[in-house]
């Protein structure tokens, strides 16, 4: 019977391959093992749409069945007995290391890797504590990644498992999902390579990669050209297999005639934008004495992916305008607001040891964690919206608007208290003095000179004029 079904299978492959779709869904596996033969046997009649998938998967034309993948050593945390077999349900980095060592080294080495260790963080007591534990269940650690408990009965936990997190931690002990991006039971690279599968998690008012990519030049030209982008094919090198756009995967993974493919999502970014206040990508590495990747040479690699398709000076100058960006939010509003907000919790003017309990608590938050944040990737990524209305009008706003005046309204009440709080307050009212001592904020303060304000009242009458009926 098996050998009838295989030179049946020979047939077909052969067939499919003269008509240049060798992996159309097929029907008979060619040399299956017989263990993933009795699994498809019966998983077949159970839940045919996973096997389907599994069918439409190059895993299938490889011969990698159910077993190849599910098979677990009996010792294994999460094994269990299942009609005869040794599996595991979770397939974790480690499993698919097996087979792609390269992949999976990349990914372990890679910040995505390190999404789960979000414990301890500001971001996290909001989650945990603030909202509440079942917020960080559906929320947080859907995206970061869960830390999957096995039950007594083998049985997963369902406070941490299904979860797909990019860093989750595995039973075996590894770090991560390779199934984030590439969704089971198809692991299709088409799937991985569109902007829609990193948006998952690169979206929202915190981090807003997947609108700022729509909004951008390049996200209409994918949009506009999806059919020219030959997502299909095995080989996708930017300027060879396709030209009409870049997606997330191009730019951050992709090979290009002169680079490798990287499960490094961070190989080619310079700075760091999540922190209150942007570092190079490095830094962190170079203060804690670990030899890493230059952020020069990381951005070095990324200008190679823009020389498909742009000048060198086009690409140069782009880098001028978005340090520049970096710069203005970082010297202007991020570290003031950072020294002033540090000079406020030491000098006991708001709790120390409890976040978000007092209103400019918030009110810092929104400005380095959504807003500078928006200002900042609207910029790396060529979306003036994000730049501009989503991101430093509200900077600013929120700075001049809300942050100062929260803390100037400390400073009185301080002051009023009297004896050591008064004595705090003149401190954090230094600060505060310092900080806006800056020529940028001189507008603010009154302290603009006279011949710039004339400037400013000119060119405001000649605009009118231009505009007049
Ligand atoms: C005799 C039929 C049969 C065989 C053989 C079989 N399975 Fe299953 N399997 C099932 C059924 C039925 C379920 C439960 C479906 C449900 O709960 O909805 C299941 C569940 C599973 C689960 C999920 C378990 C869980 O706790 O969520 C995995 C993973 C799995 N099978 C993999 C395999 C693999 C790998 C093989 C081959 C080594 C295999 N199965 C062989 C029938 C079978
Ligand atoms: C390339 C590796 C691979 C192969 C081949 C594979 N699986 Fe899976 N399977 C996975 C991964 C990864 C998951 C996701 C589990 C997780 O990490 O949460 C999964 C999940 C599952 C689940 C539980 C998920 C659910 O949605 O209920 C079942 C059942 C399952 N596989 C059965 C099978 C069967 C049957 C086959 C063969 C037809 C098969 N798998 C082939 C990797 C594989
Ligand atoms: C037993 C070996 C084996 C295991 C285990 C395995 N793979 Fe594969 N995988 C292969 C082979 C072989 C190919 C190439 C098939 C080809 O080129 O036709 C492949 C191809 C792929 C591709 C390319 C698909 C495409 O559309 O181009 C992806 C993605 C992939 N595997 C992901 C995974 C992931 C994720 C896991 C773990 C959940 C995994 N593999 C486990 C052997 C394996
Ligand atoms: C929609 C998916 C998603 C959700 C939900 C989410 N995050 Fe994130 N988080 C991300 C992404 C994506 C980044 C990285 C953004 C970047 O690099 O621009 C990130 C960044 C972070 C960082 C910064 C890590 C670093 O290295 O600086 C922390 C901490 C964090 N998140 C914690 C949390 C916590 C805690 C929650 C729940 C309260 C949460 N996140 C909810 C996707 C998510
Ligand atoms: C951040 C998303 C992401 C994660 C996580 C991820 N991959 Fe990929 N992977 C991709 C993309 C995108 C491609 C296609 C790149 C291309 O062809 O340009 C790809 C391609 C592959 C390929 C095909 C390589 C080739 O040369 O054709 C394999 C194999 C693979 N991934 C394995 C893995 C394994 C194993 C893991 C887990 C350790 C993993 N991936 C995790 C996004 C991801
Ligand atoms: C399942 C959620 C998820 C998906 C899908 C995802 N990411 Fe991420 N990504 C994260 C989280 C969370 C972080 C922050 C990790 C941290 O700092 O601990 C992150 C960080 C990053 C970083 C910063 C890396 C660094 O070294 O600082 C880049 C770049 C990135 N992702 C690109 C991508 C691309 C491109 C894709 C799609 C091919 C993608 N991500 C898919 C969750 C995701
Ligand atoms: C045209 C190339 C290009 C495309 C397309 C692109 N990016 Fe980027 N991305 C960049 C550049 C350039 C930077 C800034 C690099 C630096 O700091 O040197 C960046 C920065 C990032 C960062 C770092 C943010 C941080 O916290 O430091 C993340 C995350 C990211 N991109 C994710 C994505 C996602 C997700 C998509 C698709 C929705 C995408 N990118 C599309 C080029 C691109
Ligand atoms: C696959 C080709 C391709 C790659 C790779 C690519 N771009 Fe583009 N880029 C385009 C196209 C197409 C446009 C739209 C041109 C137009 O509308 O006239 C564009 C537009 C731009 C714009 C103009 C934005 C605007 O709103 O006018 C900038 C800036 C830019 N790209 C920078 C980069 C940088 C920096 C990189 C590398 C990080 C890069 N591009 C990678 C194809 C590419």
């Amino acid at each position: 019977m098996r050998n009838k079904l295989f030179v049946a299978a020979v047939t077909v492959t052969a067939l499919l391959a003269v008509a240049g779709m060798a992996w159309a869904d097929r029907t008979v596996p060619t040399s299956l093992s017989d263990q993933s033969a009795a699994c498809v046997t019966c998983h077949e009649a159970e839940m045919a749409g996973l096997v389907k998938e599994w069918r439409h998967s190059r895993h299938y034309g490889a011969d990698v069945g159910c077993y190849e993948c599910h098979a677990a050593d009996p010792k294994d945390a999460d094994a269990f007995e299942h009609n005869g077999y040794s599996i595991a349900v979770i397939v974790s980095p480690k499993d698919c290391a097996k087979c792609h060592p390269g992949e999976s080294q990349q990914f372990q080495a890679s910040h995505h890797a390190d999404a789960g260790a979000i414990l301890g963080s500001l971001d996290n007591m909001l989650g945990e504590v603030v909202e509440g534990p079942m917020a960080a269940v559906n929320g947080c650690k859907q995206c970061h990644g869960s830390v999957v408990k096995v039950n007594p009965d083998k049985t997963l936990d369902p406070t941490t498992w299904p979860n797909s997190g990019m860093g989750r931690i595995n039973p075996d002990g590894s770090k991560g999902s390779c199934a984030a991006c590439h969704s089971r039971h198809s692991f299709d690279a088409a799937l991985a390579r569109q902007p829609e599968n990193c948006g998952k998690c690169h979206l929202g008012p915190d981090h807003p990669q997947k609108e700022i990519y729509e909004e951008s030049k390049h996200g209409i030209a994918y949009y506009a050209n999806i059919d020219r982008m030959n997502l299909q094919s095995p080989s996708w090198v930017v300027g060879i297999d396709y030209s009409a756009a870049p997606t997330c995967a191009t730019c951050h993974m992709s090979a290009t005639k002169e680079l490798p493919l990287t499960h490094d999502v961070g190989d080619r970014i310079s700075w760091t934008l999540r922190p209150p206040v942007s570092q190079k990508v490095d830094a962190a590495a170079i203060k804690a004495g670990k030899k890493v990747k230059s952020w020069e040479a990381r951005r070095g690699d990324m200008k190679k992916v823009c020389a498909n398709c742009h000048t060198t000076n086009y690409v140069e100058n782009f880098y001028k305008q978005y340090d520049g960006l970096v710069d203005l939010y970082n010297v202007k509003f991020a570290e003031p607001a950072r020294n002033i907000y540090t000079k406020l919790r030491s000098s006991g003017l708001l709790t120390a040891d409890v976040d978000f309990d007092e209103e400019i608590e918030w009110t810092y938050y929104y400005l380095w964690h959504h807003e500078g944040r928006r200002a900042r990737m609207g910029a790396a990524m060529f979306a003036p919206d994000y730049t501009q209305w989503h991101g430093m009008f509200e900077v600013a706003e929120r700075f001049y608007m809300e942050f100062i005046p929260q803390v100037r309204e400390l400073v009185e009440k301080a002051k009023t208290a009297g004896g050591a709080k008064a004595a705090a307050a003149e401190e954090v009212e230094k600060v505060v003095n310092e900080a806006l001592a800056m020529e940028s904020h001189a507008w603010f303060t009154g302290k603009e000179p006279a011949e710039i304000k004339a400037a400013r009242k000119k060119a405001a009458e000649d605009f009118r004029k231009r505009y007049a009926p």
